[in-house]
């Protein structure tokens, strides 16, 4: 820790101990069941069940409704969950006054940030948060109401009407439609483009503490409410630490560019004076592969052989797998592919534009987040969240006036 600029021995006895933990990477912040990972063997639960059995048997709203609730639903219990979702996907149309304050060229990141929060504006002042139906309410309206939001944003950023939810369509191609849909050229979905957005919805949909689920979860704990919870969660997603690698892969490979350029890519990766990293490679809690990664990886190669996606950026990809798998830092390290690595490669063909990829992320996500801030709204331990610090400031001193100093 280096020189402590005091005494700690004069500290006040009540000051007590505790650790320093630079990124909470041995400190457990809650008690959750929501999700659980083993990182060495590289497990993936949602409330018990392998992700590898949801990707294949079950749909993204399905699986919100167990992160939500912890049980799969009935068939009953699904169709009112389907219902309600669907009923709740419409804006508020002062929503589109305060969209279209935003510059026109804003990230759609940084739209939906904003726009999250000002949901708190339209529901905060009926919610009783000690009221659980008021609770659950609030967490089926964040669901139906982001892929609405996320869409209008994109479609503001590039100058096209927005669209209004269609409430015959299933959860995923609503939101294609709503994205994509122009008015002279009615969208034609594959049903492999309609299952990888889902697959990759349920594979995003949670990840126990990560930073954004820790973001959520830290403002929820002072009580705040679920709209500005999940927009700071938004905001912590954003990072191309976190989520939005994805975008950061893809402008890589753009610069890549070539698949002879590789070799280059991964030589500057290893060079700690380029401060480049190979975005996509390594993970925080997966140190031998990542689960998500390996069932993406096939859906990659299935969607681009279906759609006939000739993409030379992804031979760069490939290449670029291909070379760090074998490279001995990378081995060493234990830098894999993760999930994010693939997702924008699929996005890509699926004709998502490059700056919507983390806004697919949030949508996913946002399903794991809610599910994040119900179980800590009914849990009786729950605190304020509030790290300490390793204070590395000046000892105490006196004011200087102006001219003395
Ligand atoms: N390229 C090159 N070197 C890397 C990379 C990378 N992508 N990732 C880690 N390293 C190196 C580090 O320089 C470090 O080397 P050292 O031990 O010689 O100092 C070592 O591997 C460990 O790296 P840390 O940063 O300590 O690992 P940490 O667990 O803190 O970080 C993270 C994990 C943030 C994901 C990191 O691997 C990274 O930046 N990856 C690229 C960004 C990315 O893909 N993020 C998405 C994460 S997945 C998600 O959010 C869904």
């Amino acid at each position: 820790l280096g020189q402590p600029c005091i005494d700690i021995a004069k500290l006040p006895k009540e000051t007590g101990a505790f650790t320093y933990d630079n990124g909470f990477t041995a400190t457990a912040s809650c008690k959750s069941a929501v999700t659980y990972i083993d990182g060495d063997a590289g497990v993936l639960l949602y409330r018990g069940y392998p992700i590898e059995q949801l990707a294949q048997h079950s749909s993204f709203l399905e699986v919100a409704y167990l992160l939500m609730n912890g049980e799969l639903p009935s068939k009953g219990e699904f169709d009112k969950f389907e219902h309600e979702v669907t009923h709740h996907t419409m804006m508020h149309e002062a929503f589109r006054t305060f969209l279209y304050g935003f510059r026109h060229d804003a990230h759609p990141m940084a739209m939906l940030t904003g726009m999250l929060g000002s949901l708190a504006s339209f529901y905060h002042n009926d919610l009783d948060l000690e009221d659980p139906e008021q609770r659950r309410l609030a967490a089926i309206r964040l669901i139906a109401k982001v892929p609405t939001i996320a869409a209008a944003c994109y479609r503001y950023s590039i100058g096209w009407p927005i669209r209004y939810p269609r409430n015959n369509l299933e959860y995923t191609t609503r939101f294609l439609h709503m994205l994509k849909e122009v008015p002279s050229e009615p969208l034609e979905l594959s049903p492999v483009a309609a299952k990888a957005m889902d697959l990759l919805f349920i594979l995003h949909a949670d990840h126990e503490q990560n930073a954004s689920t820790s973001t959520v979860r830290l403002v929820g704990s002072t009580g705040a409410n679920p709209y500005v919870s999940v927009a700071a969660g938004v905001a912590a997603l954003w990072g191309p630490a976190h989520g939005g690698a994805n975008e950061a892969v893809l402008k890589m490979l753009e610069e890549i560019g070539r698949p002879e350029n590789v070799g280059s890519a991964v030589a500057k990766a290893k060079d700690k004076e380029s401060g480049f990293r190979l975005m996509g490679f390594g993970h925080r809690v997966y140190k031998n592969f990542d689960p998500r990664a390996k069932i993406i990886r096939e859906m990659t190669h299935k969607v681009l052989g279906e759609l006939g996606v000739n993409d030379p950026l992804l031979e760069v990809a490939m290449k670029l797998e291909e070379a760090a798998l074998k490279d001995e830092y990378f081995v060493q390290r234990k830098l894999y592919p993760n999930v994010d690595f693939y997702s924008g490669i699929i996005y890509k063909a699926l004709g998502i534009p490059v700056e919507m990829f983390t806004v697919m992320f949030a949508i996913a996500r946002t399903a794991g987040w809610v599910a994040h801030w119900l179980e800590q709204q009914n849990d009786p331990e729950n605190k304020i969240g509030r790290p300490r610090q390793i204070y590395i400031g000046s000892p105490q001193r006196d004011y200087v006036e102006f001219g003395k100093r």
